[in-house]
C-alpha cells in the first residue's frame, strides 16, 4: 500500500495520534499513514493481540506503542488513555475516533442486543473516548493543540435498508462531531469528521454478496474504496493543512449517495 512510499514533507511528526480500532481495515491504514507522516501512533483496539498485529507493520522509528481499549467501556479507555500518556511522556494530541462494528436486521426484525451493539460501539464509545482524550490533553496544558477526526459512514446521512441501528449510530456520529466541534474550538481541540463509503474491509466483508452487489451498482467509480484512500484524507484532517476546517463531513465515498 502507499503508506510505504516517502512523501515531500511529513505533516505530523513529533504528535501522538492515537486511534481506536486500529487493529484492522480503515484503522489499521490510518496508523499507517500516521505513521508515515511522522507520528507517533498508539494502536488501539479491543484486543491488545489486534493492535500488536498493526503495530509490526508501521513504518518509522517513533516508537508507536499499542495498547488495549474497549471503547464502550469507560473504565477501559480511560486506563488506555492514561497507558498511552505513561509511554510517551505526553497525551495524545492527535485522535481518529475509528472503532466500530456493524449488526443488521430489518428494522421490525431488530433486537434489542442488535440495536444496543451498534449504540454502544459506534456512539457511546465515541463519546467516552472523546471526553477521555480531550481531559487528558487540557489537563496536560492550556496551549496544547489537538485535533480529532471521527469516522462516521455515508449510511449515516442516507440511510439503508436493514441497518437502522447502524445507520441511527453513524447519524448520531455527524451530529455529535458538531457539537464538540463547536464547543471544543475555543479550546483548541478541531473536530471534523469522515464519511465512508463501501470500503474494503472485514466489516464489509461481513455482508452478503447481494448486498454487496447492490451497493456497487450505486457507486459512480463503479468500486469499493480501499481503507488507504480514506486514512489519506484522515491525515490531512488532522495536520495543520486542515487549519480551517472545524465541524465538517467529508465524504469519500466513490460519489456513492452524493
Ligand atoms: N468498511 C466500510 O464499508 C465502512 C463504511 C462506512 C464506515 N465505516 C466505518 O469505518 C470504521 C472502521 O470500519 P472497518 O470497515 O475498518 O471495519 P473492521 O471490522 O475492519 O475494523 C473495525 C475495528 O474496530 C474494532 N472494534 C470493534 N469493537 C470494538 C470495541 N468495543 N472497542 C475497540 N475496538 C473495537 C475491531 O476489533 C476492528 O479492529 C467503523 O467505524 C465503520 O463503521 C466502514
Amino acid at each position: 500500500m502507499s503508506a510505504s512510499a516517502t512523501t515531500s514533507s511529513c505533516t505530523l511528526t513529533g504528535k501522538i495520534a492515537l486511534v481506536t480500532g486500529g487493529g484492522s481495515g480503515i484503522g489499521r491504514a490510518c496508523c499507517q499513514v500516521l505513521a508515515r507522516e511522522g507520528a507517533r501512533v498508539v494502536v488501539t483496539d479491543v484486543t491488545l493481540q489486534a493492535a500488536k498485529h498493526t503495530l509490526a507493520l508501521l513504518p518509522g522509528g517513533q516508537q508507536h506503542v499499542a495498547v488495549a481499549m474497549d471503547v464502550r467501556d469507560r473504565r477501559s479507555v480511560e486506563a488506555a488513555m492514561k497507558s498511552a500518556q505513561d509511554q510517551c511522556g505526553a497525551p495524545p494530541s492527535l485522535l481518529v475516533n475509528n472503532a466500530g462494528v456493524l449488526a443488521f436486521a430489518p428494522v421490525l426484525e431488530t433486537n434489542d442486543d442488535t440495536w444496543q451493539k451498534n449504540i454502544d460501539v459506534n456512539l457511546t464509545g465515541l463519546f467516552l473516548v472523546t471526553q477521555a482524550f480531550a481531559r487528558s490533553l487540557l489537563e496536560y496544558g492550556k496551549d496544547s493543540k489537538g485535533a480529532i477526526v471521527n469516522i462516521a459512514s455515508i449510511l449515516g446521512k442516507t440511510g439503508s435498508l436493514e441497518m437502522s441501528s447502524y445507520t441511527a449510530s453513524k447519524g448520531g456520529v455527524i451530529t455529535f462531531t458538531k457539537t464538540c466541534a463547536a464547543e471544543l474550538a475555543s479550546k483548541a481541540i478541531r473536530v471534523n469528521c469522515v464519511l465512508p463509503g463501501l470500503t474494503d474491509t472485514p466489516m464489509l466483508a461481513s455482508t452478503s454478496e447481494e448486498m454487496r452487489e447492490n451497493f456497487k451498482r450505486l457507486i459512480t467509480l463503479g468500486r469499493f474504496g480501499r481503507p488507504e484512500e480514506l486514512a489519506e484524507v484522515v491525515a490531512f484532517l488532522l495536520s495543520e493543512r486542515s487549519s480551517y476546517m472545524v465541524g465538517s463531513c467529508v465524504e469519500v465515498t466513490g460519489g456513492y449517495g452524493m
